[in-house]
C-alpha cells in the first residue's frame, strides 16, 4: 500500500513525499479498560496498518487528505488548532500536530496523504493507528528525537485533548511499540514493556477475529462513565488507582465499598482482569497457550456481567464460538460493539466460522466479519524521499 499511498501524494501534491510511514491497527488479547487504571494491558499489532505520505511545510499550513474518506484536501492553519472543534478525521492528525506544538516542538506544517486498512469503529484502533502514523512521521521529518513511548504519549493527549475522547494508554502504545510475532505486556502505569513471543501457528492454533459491524465511539458517553466510576472507586478506596488494589485483598475492598454497588461491579472488574493479564502472561511464558483460552472467557463474562459493556451480537460471537469449540474467546476493546477475539485449534477454524455466521443470520443481525489475526509489526518508516519505494 505504500507506493500507491505515495503515488496519490504526488497526484495531490505534485511532488513526490520526503517519506512514507505505516502505524496499525491492534487487538488487545486481554486487559481491558485497565489502562486508565494504571493497570496491565496484553495487545498485539494486525496487519492492518494506517499508511500516510507526508512532507513537511514552513509556513503553518497543515494539509491533509484520505484516499477513504470522499472529499478534497482539509487545508488548516496550524495557529487555529483548537481542542474539540473538529468533529471529523480530520481530528486525530491534527491532534497529533496540535500535541507535538502544545509540548513545545517545533512543527511548522505538513502535507499528508494517507489511506487505511484498519476497519474503523470496529474496535481495533483506527483513530490510534492514525495518530500514531503522522506523529512517527513528523518525529523522524523534524527530527523531534521523542521515543515510542514519548509518542504514544503525546497520540493519548491529542485523543484526549484535542479529539475529546477520555481514552487511557493502550491503543497508542501498542500502534507505536508492538512487535511482529508478539503479544506487548504493558504495565500502563509507567509503560514499561514485555514483548512476549506469541506465535499460535507454531502451536496449530489460530486466532480469529470477528467485526461485529456494529459501531462504538468512544466519545459518546458510557466509556466515560465507567472511567469515572473507576476514579470513583480508588478515591473511595483511598488509592491512586485502581492498580494499587491487589488481587488478594479484594473482598476486603469490595466489603468497603458497602452498598457501592456499581463501583463495587467496576473495582471487581478491573482487579480481576489486572490478575487474568499477569496469568496468561505467565500461562505463554511457560508454554501453556491453550489454557489461556478459559482466562478470555473469564475475561469476557466479567466485562460483560460486572463492566456492562458488551452487546447482545459480541455475546453471540462468544457462545458460539465456544458451543463449537473454540478454546476461548471474548469482546476485545471498548465494547459496546466492535470485535471479539477467538482462539481455537486450526483445525476447528472453519467450524466455528461457519456457525456464527450461522448464529448472525438467524439472530437477524447483519454479517460479521471474519479475518485470522497474526501479531504484526509496529509503526515503521516505509520508503525515504522521493524515489526509494
Ligand atoms: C479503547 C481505549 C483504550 C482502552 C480500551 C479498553 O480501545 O482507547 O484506551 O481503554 O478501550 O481496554
Amino acid at each position: 500500500m505504500g507506493q500507491q499511498v505515495r503515488d496519490g501524494f504526488v497526484e495531490l501534491y505534485g511532488t513526490g513525499p520526503e517519506g512514507v510511514w505505516s502505524a496499525p491497527g491492534r487487538v488487545n488479547l486481554i486487559g481491558e479498560h485497565t489502562d486508565y487504571n494504571d493497570g496491565f494491558v496484553m495487545p498485539f499489532a494486525l496487519p492492518h496498518t494506517a499508511v500516510a505520505a507526508v512532507s513537511k511545510r514552513t509556513d503553518g499550513v497543515l494539509r491533509l487528505h484520505s484516499a477513504d474518506v470522499e472529499g478534497g484536501v482539509v487545508e488548516l492553519r496550524l495557529d487555529d488548532l483548537a481542542p474539540e472543534t473538529d468533529r471529523n478525521w480530520t481530528a486525530y492528525p491534527a491532534g497529533v500536530v496540535w500535541a507535538l506544538r502544545e509540548a513545545g516542538h517545533p512543527v511548522t506544517g505538513a502535507d499528508v496523504h494517507l489511506a487505511s486498512t484498519v476497519p474503523a469503529g470496529a474496535g481495533l484502533s483506527s483513530s490510534a493507528a492514525l495518530e500514531v502514523v503522522i506523529a512517527l512521521a513528523l518525529n523522524d521529518l523534524y527530527e523531534l528525537g521523542l521515543q515510542r513511548w514519548q509518542l504514544a504519549r503525546l497520540c493519548q493527549r491529542a485523543e484526549n485533548v484535542y479529539v475529546g475522547a477520555p481514552t487511557g494508554i493502550m491503543d497508542q502504545t501498542a500502534s507505536a511499540c508492538c512487535e511482529e510475532g508478539h503479544a506487548l505486556f504493558l504495565d500502563t502505569r509507567d509503560l514499561s514493556q514485555k514483548q512476549i513471543p506469541f506465535d499460535l501457528a507454531a502451536e496449530g492454533l489460530r486466532l480469529l477475529v470477528v467485526d461485529t459491524r456494529v459501531k462504538h465511539a468512544h466519545n459518546e458517553g458510557e466509556y466515560g462513565k465507567r472511567r469515572a466510576g473507576c476514579e470513583k472507586g480508588a478515591a473511595l478506596l483511598g488509592v491512586d488507582a485502581l492498580r494499587d488494589v491487589a488481587y488478594d485483598d479484594l473482598d476486603a475492598a469490595l466489603a468497603r465499598l458497602g452498598d457501592e454497588e456499581e463501583i463495587v461491579r467496576l473495582v471487581r472488574h478491573i482487579v480481576t482482569e489486572n490478575h487474568r493479564v499477569e496469568r496468561v502472561v505467565s500461562l505463554l511464558e511457560s508454554g501453556e497457550t491453550r489454557a489461556i483460552g478459559p482466562v478470555l472467557v473469564e475475561g469476557h463474562a466479567s466485562l460483560r456481567d460486572d463492566f456492562r459493556i458488551s452487546c447482545p451480537e459480541l455475546d453471540l460471537v462468544v457462545d458460539t464460538a465456544l458451543a463449537s469449540g473454540a478454546l476461548g474467546a471474548r469482546m476485545t476493546g471498548g465494547g459496546f460493539g466492535g470485535s471479539a477475539i477467538v482462539l481455537a485449534e486450526a483445525a476447528d477454524v472453519d467450524t466455528i466460522t461457519k456457525a456464527v455466521q450461522e448464529a448472525f443470520a438467524a439472530a437477524g443481525f447483519t454479517a460479521p466479519r471474519v479475518f485470522e489475526a497474526v501479531p504484526a509489526a509496529g509503526a515503521r518508516r516505509l520508503s525515504r524521499g522521493t524515489s526509494s519505494r
